[in-house]
């Protein structure tokens, strides 16, 4: 190796592994909907790779994520943090007309001002909100709404029309004369503040992971297989940018009030601008006045008004030259870190939760953050009597990103700023942070898993927020929706002795409950009303009510669809377990030791005894071998059941589901709106198309 490959070995590394980073975080944000890297800390770094890839053309790489936008495409892979993937491919991808780019980041005065001075200098710029969703494309073919593309790998997208067609403001047919043949109609979808909020709420009364903003929320929620559960959680959308040929208008600016005419929802806090003063007014008006806006929005997009100008200024491969975005500074606030308490879940997890001096932050008060995990906590080197940086951007929950730091600007003194570092750290007293051995709920000594970055208590029995926490989650609405016992009555009944274990609650009697202070007759009687109609909550349900660790609502319904009496699933092995669909040998791990657990098998027997539906029915749909050796493709969507149940009945009548079509293909079963490749592709192959009627007919 000569001297120059030498010294420039490192930043060539250094390359490499950024490409990769951004690769990763790029998925953990699109697909995963769990960010791992601020939007600020993806630009520095994409603009370091960018920097590199310029310096070393030689590593160029089409693949490198500077060559192209972050992919939303839902991939078959395991269920996601969120619990809200499915792990198959259930939308149609489809291609899209246009390729659906993203727009490049500036922060400053000074970014907006090198970008207007490559701009034609006659050139109006048209500032607009930058909505913090999801971008969508709607196409229209003669006033009719017929797909709804996700941005996808920017290339081509996942068609969910199904879940667009939920929001209110999004019509499915324009009725007017002066609509082109086809037009697309591009813009974000998001959830409003109010949705997102109570949707947390009652993801938080269910223990199931919350949404760290709006926008996961958003996109979760548009992935959803059930567009009635879709419509439940209230998404919104806001269009601002429409495209096609022959369309009306010469700017951007009279296309968005055509497509106001139209019947779409603009905003209405557009501006067209003739100076960069202009720009930064805009700036300085929406910055305080968005908290007052019923979505989230994460800064600004400035847009050439003229069509003709954009045209000219063309694309780069990722973003178009004539528009560029400009994102708030994320609120941060220096305050004390008091002290660590610690919180121990229904699953025995201990979290640290970090106590602040309270502050004020976008418009709350913060004084509580959690510290997720030891090394979380360990990673930002804090300790009470800490000053701590709290930070509250595009994530809705506030977290703590830093400590207070001294200031390397002020060193008169001869010290370099890394010596002066070391020396603040020599000057902190105590060895630093370290995570209680015992629990301090129960003093129980904690585990730590290989692997999981949690400790736990594992004293499942005798911990009482373990014990709470599993009467609060059997009594929750998804799994046996008992009204009446909630968080503080549960509390209550425990501090009296009347509440141990879930099978407990089936031992209640009337006046037992009419005596607690605060609970008369008429309570009494509700509750135990409650209780007795329990009795008739679905077998997959009562499964799930159980609380075995990591067996969510959608696994338990799996399973018991597959294991349809406790009696069998109680003798099923970790192998037979792990042939269910999303069931992993983890979870298998889990169940096997849930009824492993003599405790347990004593609380089942009780609920038995008390009635509870510990039995449901054999698996959905007839089981046959009428399809076997058939290969069938999928496509479309459908009235009478889901892909997935159609997927599990070709499966349960011996036949294989497989994704494209070829000559090998048997026949299609075909929805509504089926991909034109794949309608074009069975033609030219002369393969059958069967409709849901006709293939349920056919079983
Ligand atoms: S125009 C060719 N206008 O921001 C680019 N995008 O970070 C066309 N976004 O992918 C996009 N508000 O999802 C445009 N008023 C607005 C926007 C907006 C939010 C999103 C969009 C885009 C992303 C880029």
């Amino acid at each position: 190796m000569d001297l120059f490959s030498q010294i420039e070995e490192p930043e060539r590394e250094e390359l490499k592994r950024l490409r990769k980073e951004l690769e990763e975080a790029n998925y953990k944000y699109y697909v995963l909907n769990m960010p791992t890297l601020s939007d600020r800390e993806f630009d520095e770094k994409m603009h370091r790779l960018q920097a590199l890839e310029a310096q070393f053309p030689d590593l160029f790489d089409p693949k490198s994520p500077t060559q192209h936008v972050g992919s939303d495409l839902e991939k078959p892979h395991p269920t996601s943090p969120q619990g809200e993937e499915k792990g198959r491919k259930a939308f149609e991808t489809v291609k899209h007309k246009y390729p659906m780019l993203s727009l490049a980041n500036s922060y400053s005065r000074e970014e907006i001002e090198d970008w207007v001075r490559k701009l034609p200098s006659s050139a109006e710029i048209v500032c607009e909100l930058k909505f913090d969703g999801l971008s969508i494309s709607l196409w229209y073919e003669h006033g009719i709404l017929v797909k709804a593309l996700t941005r996808g790998d920017g290339v081509q997208g996942d068609d969910v029309i199904a879940n667009i067609k939920t929001i209110p403001s999004i019509p499915w047919r324009i009725e007017r004369d002066d609509v082109p043949d086809f037009f697309e109609l591009r813009g974000e979808v998001l959830l409003p503040w109010e949705r997102f909020e109570a949707l947390n709420k009652e993801r938080e009364e269910q223990e199931e992971p919350l949404f760290a903003n709006p926008r996961n929320a958003a996109s979760g929620t548009l992935k959803l297989q059930d567009p009635r559960e879709v419509a439940r959680r209230g998404l919104e959308a806001y269009l601002y940018y429409m495209l096609g040929d022959n369309l009306p208008g010469t700017t951007h600016y009279e296309r968005l009030e055509t497509a106001k005419q139209w019947g779409f929802h603009i905003s209405d806090a557009i501006k067209v601008c003739h100076s960069v003063d202009e720009v930064m007014a805009y700036i300085a008006y929406w910055d305080t006045e968005r908290k007052n806006l019923p979505v989230a929005t994460d800064g600004i997009v400035l847009k050439v008004n003229n069509l003709a100008q954009q045209e000219e200024l063309g694309f780069t491969a990722k973003t178009p030259r004539w528009a560029i975005a400009y994102k708030f500074p994320a609120e941060k606030q220096l305050t004390l870190l008091k002290e660590i308490t610690y919180q121990v879940g229904r699953t025995g997890v201990v979290t640290p939760v970090a106590n602040l001096e309270p502050v004020q932050l976008s418009g709350t008060i913060v004084q509580r953050a959690t510290l997720h995990n030891e090394d979380f906590i360990k990673s930002l080197d804090i300790r009470p009597g800490d000053r701590v940086w709290v930070e509250k951007g595009g994530e809705i929950i506030p977290k703590i990103v830093g400590r207070e730091k001294p200031t390397p600007s002020c060193s008169t003194d001869g010290h370099r700023q890394s010596d002066r570092a070391e020396l603040f750290t020599l000057s902190r007293e105590g060895d630093g942070f370290t995570f209680p051995t015992v629990c301090p709920e129960c003093g129980t000594p904690l585990v730590r898993v290989e692997g999981e970055a949690a400790w736990r208590c594992p004293n499942e029995a005798g911990c009482p927020p373990q014990i709470k926490g599993k009467i609060e989650h059997f009594v929750s609405r998804k799994a046996m929706n008992i009204d009446g016992l909630g968080e503080e009555t549960i509390d209550l009944f425990y501090q009296k002795g009347l509440l141990h274990n879930i099978a407990d609650i089936y031992d209640l009697k009337l006046e037992d409950i009419a005596a607690q202070e605060r609970l008369g007759e008429k309570s009494a009687q509700n509750m135990l009303a409650g209780i007795e109609a329990s009795k008739q909550v679905p077998w997959a349900r009562v499964l799930f009510a159980l609380g075995i660790r990591m067996v969510g609502e959608t696994t338990a319904k799996k399973i018991a669809r597959v294991y349809n009496n406790i009696d069998t699933l109680q003798w099923a092995t970790t192998e037979q377990l792990c042939a269910i669909e999303d069931v992993g040998p983890q979870i298998a791990e889990n169940i096997v030791a849930y009824f492993n657990d003599m405790r347990n098998l004593e609380i089942l027997e009780r609920l038995r005894q008390a009635g509870l539906q510990f039995e449901g029915e054999a698996a959905e749909g007839p089981q046959s071998d009428k399809l076997a050796g058939m290969s069938i493709v999928i496509s479309g969507t459908f009235a009478h059941h889901s892909r997935d149940e159609y997927k599990a009945m070709i499966e349960a009548n011996g036949g294989k589901n497989v994704g494209s079509v070829s000559k090998k293909t048997s026949f299609i079963l075909a929805g509504e709106n089926m991909g034109p490749e794949k309608r074009k592709k069975a033609e030219d192959l002369g393969i059958k198309l069967l409709t849901e009627d006709e293939f349920l007919k056919m079983l």
